[in-house]
């Protein structure tokens, strides 16, 4: 008897492939044409020796065979057809799939900046922006450093013509950040600086830092301690243990270097990481805050260095090429 599930599966497999209206039209032939595989079907039992039951069963399969591929056939040489007429109408074949484009890779610098932020977002710190070129006084004077001072010394400045700088550190952002925000306040300054460095793998004249700054009533170095511990762990994913040890910046008094222990080349030791220290009343007072009510402490990150420990980056100067071998390589867990 004529099998047909088995034929009409065969069909269906061959209608699925056909890509348009042609391949469509070229299977009616095989299929239906007067020399078609369904059509022959026909030819391939003897009728005659079928009795007039049998003849009349197999008389209703084929027809039902024939009506089940035309309509298969209808159906797909429709859609097409609509297919066909909505591209015309868009313009263009919205079932094609999308020419491929090559999508950029954020900077180590970038991700480890969007990374911090999370952190300080989740401790009630906003983002403040500020400028790259500053006036002398928000750079140096406004952080008790005047003119005569030698820990101008210490920080080689690119000066305009204007008798602007180029910002030598995020700390130009208190200033402006103390009179807009008032106390108490929590905020944190990423941003890029500049130098005038000789430069060499650990030196750039370019680099990033993120400054914050923490002002309320009786904060004490305890909660400057507590803040850093909980950058660290986050950032490095690890327990930290921190030290303090002396350091010394005009704005902050006392002033501290950062380090936390860590393993380098195998081998556990303290490592610096970052100065930071309580605001210096002057500095209150520059930002309009009453230094006998409020107070804080402030820290500046080396962005550039942190980004340089979390992803092992042994050149400073790598960062700012612009080599996309070097900048692609870099995945946000972000
Ligand atoms: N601005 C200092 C520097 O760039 C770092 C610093 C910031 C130190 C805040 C103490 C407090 O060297």
């Amino acid at each position: 008897m004529l099998d047909v599930d088995s034929m009409l599966r065969e069909f269906e497999v061959e209608l699925q492939a056909a890509p348009g209206l042609d391949a469509l039209q070229a299977l009616r032939v095989k299929y239906l044409g007067r020399n078609g595989k369904i059509t022959l079907a026909n030819k391939s039992v003897n009728l005659g020796a079928m009795s007039p039951e049998e003849r009349k069963a197999f008389g209703m399969e084929f027809n039902s065979l024939k009506r089940r591929a035309e309509a298969s056939l209808q159906e797909a040489e429709d859609r097409v057809r609509a297919q066909t007429d909505a591209v015309e109408q868009v313009g263009f074949d919205a079932t094609l799939p999308a020419a491929s484009t090559h999508l950029g890779a954020l900077h180590p610098v970038t991700i480890t900046q969007i990374e911090i932020e999370d952190v300080f977002r989740g401790m009630g710190f906003q983002v403040f922006q500020g400028d790259e070129a500053v006036s002398e006084f928000d750079n140096f004077d406004a952080l008790n450093i005047p003119g005569d001072h030698p820990a101008r010394d210490m920080q080689d400045t690119f000066w305009l013509q204007n008798g602007m700088v180029l910002r030598t550190h995020t700390s130009s952002m208190q200033n402006a950040a103390m009179r807009k925000l008032g106390a108490p306040l929590r905020a944190i300054f990423p941003g890029r600086c500049y130098r005038n460095e000789a430069m060499d793998t650990t030196h750039e004249n370019t680099f990033y830092q993120l400054e914050g700054l923490m002002i309320d009533r009786n904060i004490s170095v305890a909660n400057l301690i507590g803040v850093m511990k909980e950058l660290i762990d986050k950032v490095f994913k690890v327990d930290s243990r921190v030290r303090l040890r002396p350091g010394f910046f005009p704005f902050v008094e006392p002033g501290f270097e950062l380090d936390y222990w860590t393993t380098v080349g195998g081998k556990e030791r303290w490592m610096e990481l970052m100065p930071c220290g309580m605001i210096h009343r002057k500095v209150l007072e520059h930002g309009g805050i009453d230094p006998d009510e409020y107070g804080g402490f402030a820290f500046g990150l080396g962005l550039t260095r942190f980004a340089m420990i979390k992803f092992g980056v042994p050149d400073v100067r790598l960062l700012n090429s612009g080599d996309l071998r070097f900048a692609s390589q870099f995945t946000a867990s972000i």
